[in-house]
């Protein structure tokens, strides 16, 4: 089978990206089977921008047809923070959970109603065998609550509620998360793209 490479160290991340995409026939492979691959400096002013950069870089140096994710949460009470800086928002070396506690410190005094907010999620696929590259994105719209709610998922999940769902993004079970979520939705469009490669 064919090799694809998920261009991220996340473990969240990679963990859906698994299960969105397991029906296809390539072989899954994360950035930890390449352990010569550096930190890869994400300096794009948009979430294409760096999963592009990402993508590219990975395919480089590994030869290999590669999928990479950016994403991360824009808050419209907070001119779209975080933004693509999604991962390092706040302080370095932070949990998740102080991230999001950040953000909800920030947004103290803003009624629900101004705490609309969207993930976004871009995916970049190279094949570095003709350099082809395809890129597709996918949001979901949704408020930021003021404390956390939910115990799956990663980063900024446990505060991001969906309303048509009446759930953050914490209490839905991976499956559910996958048919919704910004990166679900993303994936379902480049699945024909993979298909048909
Ligand atoms: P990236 O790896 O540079 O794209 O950073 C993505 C960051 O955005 C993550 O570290 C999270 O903070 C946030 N993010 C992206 N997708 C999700 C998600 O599905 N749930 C919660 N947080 C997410």
């Amino acid at each position: 089978m064919p090799k694809l490479v998920l261009a991220s160290t996340n473990k969240g991340k990679i963990e859906e990206l698994r299960e969105l995409l397991t029906d296809l026939p390539y072989e899954l492979v994360g950035l930890t089977d390449y352990p010569g691959i550096s930190e890869i400096e994400e300096d794009g002013n948009t979430f294409a921008e760096n999963a592009l950069i990402k993508a590219r870089f990975v395919a480089d140096h590994t030869g290999e047809l590669t999928l990479a994710d950016d994403s991360g949460l824009e808050v419209d009470a907070l001119n779209r923070e975080p933004g693509v800086y999604s991962a390092r928002y706040g302080q370095p070396g932070w949990s998740d959970r102080d991230r999001y506690l950040f953000l909800l410190e920030r947004l103290q005094g803003v009624s629900l109603e101004e705490r609309t907010a969207r993930f976004r999620s871009a995916l970049a696929l190279v094949d570095p065998r003709n350099h082809r590259i395809e890129q597709v994105d996918g949001t979901v719209e949704g408020v930021v609550l003021d404390s956390p709610r939910g115990e799956h998922g990663f980063g900024y999940d446990p505060v991001f509620f969906i309303l048509e769902l009446g759930k953050t993004m914490a209490e839905l079970t991976g499956e559910e998360k996958n048919r919704f979520s910004h990166r679900g939705r993303a994936v379902q469009k480049m699945i024909p793209l993979l298909k048909e490669l």
